[in-house]
């Protein structure tokens, strides 16, 4: 970015920002952005598209004469749950979004805590709400993204233009068993933890499934199995669930029959289940304003293009409560993502990046 004639800082949550004036000192930033974390064995194009491509752009736009706005690119801080539990947290800081007591409590999957990651790197978990920014400094947020589902390829198209953005809701649901000798207690005589978090898992999937004309989706990724050895039957296991979906009645549907579902695990079990919700957001619209310039700009550069829904989350829903916001989705190989073989080929990485360049131009000249 300095290399690219950007003025560059850290902002206090480790959001990496970088800025290039415009001619209007007083004129609201036009920011773009996306994040460089990823998730346990990911791919090389979930987030760093975004950067790459907002790098691009406004490189390209400063080479091509000065703009009124000033353009911004950041690099948002731990956008994936999968380290800290806590998604998007950098561009909640910056919204204003900050949890700074549940923060507080997170850990990685090492027990390192977030609290020390941050001083590590010389920040304080108490001053992350200076990340925060103001309403009237920011005219717009655009992100480029790959779509992570299949489809874009599928239909043939270049581009998707987001309109909703899924919401994403996240449990951690901790079962407690009775460990014992898995040698000497007979099968009549048990409190497995497991075999409770097992049916968990496969409510979870049906109950889904009766969602799924709703797009809703909801997935055990993870499972703390204790104390973890072949020979004690399972004395407590925590399970977390990911439950997304654009329609706000259905996702709290599932939410419902997930919790009936558990209660009457936890009963026929005689196993005690606790649900702690980590995260409950609300599906998010991107503005018309943004949307229809990115389709327009599609539209006469004759790029096939669709409008279309987000199933992942993104930087890009919290910016939406700051400041009018957009997304642009590039195809991605087979619709895989979360997994090393994620893939976009250069030709596609240039018309997204193409098609963001304009977006910038027209919402900054
Ligand atoms: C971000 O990758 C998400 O979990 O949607
Ligand atoms: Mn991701
Ligand atoms: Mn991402």
């Amino acid at each position: 970015m300095r290399g690219a004639g950007l003025a560059v800082h850290f902002d206090p949550i480790g959001n990496i920002i970088g800025r290039l004036e415009g001619t209007d000192p007083n004129a609201p930033a036009v920011i773009t952005g996306s994040h460089l974390d990823t998730v346990p064995e990911g791919g090389g194009y979930d987030g760093a598209v975004g950067v790459v491509a907002g790098l691009a752009a406004i490189k390209f736009l400063q080479s091509s004469g000065t703009l009124t706005h000033p353009l911004e690119l950041i690099i948002f801080a731990a956008e994936e749950s999968s380290r800290f539990g806590f998604m998007t947290i950098g561009s909640k800081a910056m919204t204003g979004m900050a949890s700074r007591y549940a923060w507080s409590k997170a850990k990685d999957p090492a027990g390192v805590t977030l609290e020390k990651v941050l001083r590590d790197r010389g920040y304080n978990l108490r001053e992350v709400d200076g990340a925060s920014r103001v309403k009237d400094k920011i005219k717009a947020f655009v992100e480029l993204h790959i779509e992570q589902g299949s489809f874009l390829e599928n239909a043939e198209k270049k581009i998707g233009v987001v309109e909703t953005i899924a919401a994403p809701t996240m449990l951690k649901i901790t079962v407690e068993g009775v460990a014992k000798h898995a040698g000497s207690t007979p099968m009549d005589d048990r409190h497995d933890a497991l075999v409770s978090a097992a049916m968990i898992v496969l409510a979870v999937q049906s109950i889904a499934l009766e969602q799924s004309h709703c797009g809703t989706v909801a997935t055990v990724g993870q499972l703390k199995v204790s104390p973890g050895a072949m020979n004690v039957i399972p004395g407590l296991v925590e399970l977390w669930v990911d439950l997304r979906g654009v329609e706000q009645e259905s996702i709290i549907e599932t939410l419902q029959d997930i919790k009936d579902a558990v209660s009457t695990i936890a009963d026929g079990q005689e196993t005690p289940i606790a649900i702690d919700v980590m995260l409950s957001e609300k599906p998010v619209q991107m503005h018309e304003m943004v949307v229809q310039k990115i389709e327009d700009i599609c539209i006469s550069d004759k790029i096939p293009y669709q409008r279309m829904n987000s199933g992942a989350g993104h930087d890009a829903m919290n910016m939406a409560r700051l400041t009018p916001t957009g997304m642009i989705f590039i195809p991605c190989r087979g619709g895989i993502s979360h997994n090393f073989e994620e893939f976009t080929k250069l030709a596609d990485i240039q018309t997204g990046i193409e098609v963001l360049t304009k977006t910038l131009y027209d919402l900054a000249k």
